[in-house]
């Protein structure tokens, strides 16, 4: 998709995309290569345009699954573009598909990786997606989170009793907090 395309429904739908532009080549390479050569079976919350999807479809072993769910129905018309049988793509809100992960039928969540605006969503709706979906991880499984706000780090931190990793990108418009909370074993 273009940048003007991006742009024109970024505008339109601002409070959900919370972006103006995809996150960059650069930030979504290193955010996918965050995700380890064990992890099989991929969530991502708020794929967008797929700059992400496709980096992490990438990293994926031939047997592993990514599912994308985006709320935005133009960017899902983009994403159904990817051709590769390893994703599958759900147009839903991710507040309703995280109370309960197992229905998507995967045989385990190796990580979710989430680029939804926590900042333009109720703190309270927020702190249950976050809460849900840790708990869905397998042992050792990563929710990864990349925002331009750290708002949610201490929530974070809260949940897995402060096994977390955070750093922050600067190589995007604009920058990231990258956050990294890994299930107890
Ligand atoms: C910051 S953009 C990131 C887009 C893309 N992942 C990227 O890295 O360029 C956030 C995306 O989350 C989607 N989104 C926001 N709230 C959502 C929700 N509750 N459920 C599903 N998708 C959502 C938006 O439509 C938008 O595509």
């Amino acid at each position: 998709m273009s940048l003007l395309s991006f742009l024109k429904i970024a505008i339109k739908d601002y409070w959900r995309v919370g972006a103006i532009k995809p996150t960059s080549d650069f930030a979504a390479k290193k955010l996918a290569g965050l995700i380890e050569p064990n992890h099989k079976f991929i969530i991502e919350y708020g794929a967008g345009d797929g700059a992400l999807t496709r980096e992490i479809l990438k990293t994926l072993p031939p047997d592993g699954l990514l599912i994308a769910v985006e709320i935005n129905s133009s960017f899902v018309k983009e994403l159904k573009k990817i051709q590769n049988n390893q994703l599958l793509i759900i147009n839903d809100n991710v507040s309703d598909i995280s109370k309960n992960l197992t229905k998507l039928g995967l045989p385990k969540i190796d990580a979710v990786i989430s680029g939804i605006p926590f900042s333009h969503i109720k703190a309270e709706t927020g702190k249950e997606i976050i809460r849900n979906t840790y708990q869905s991880l397998a042992e050792s499984g990563m929710f990864i989170i990349y925002q331009h706000s750290p708002r949610i780090l201490p929530w974070l931190k809260s949940l897995c009793n402060g096994n977390i990793q955070w750093y922050f990108e600067p190589r995007n418009f604009l920058p990231y907090f990258v956050m990294i909370a890994r299930k107890q074993d």
